[in-house]
């Protein structure tokens, strides 16, 4: 196996979030934006989850990863 699968296999995405449920789905309507910029977390480490609360350029910074949220604009 290649070094990137055995990570993908060993190693979680989500370190904290709601663990309990099977699986971690959020529905955003869009009719319901209040801003005209809103950023959601794609880093998994966000303490505002599903929204970003800028944790990702903390991990960026430790592990030389390059996330970043998902920007929707109204
Ligand atoms: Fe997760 Fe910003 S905190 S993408």
């Amino acid at each position: 196996a290649s070094s990137s699968s055995s990570t993908a296999a060993g190693t979680p995405i989500n370190p904290s979030i709601k663990k309990q449920e099977a699986k971690v789905v959020d529905t955003v309507l869009i009719s319901d934006l209040r801003k005209p910029l809103q950023a959601y977390c794609r880093c998994w480490r966000s303490k505002t989850f599903p929204l970003c609360d800028g944790t990702h350029a903390k991990h960026n910074k430790e592990t030389g990863d390059n996330v970043g949220p998902l920007l929707l604009k109204k």
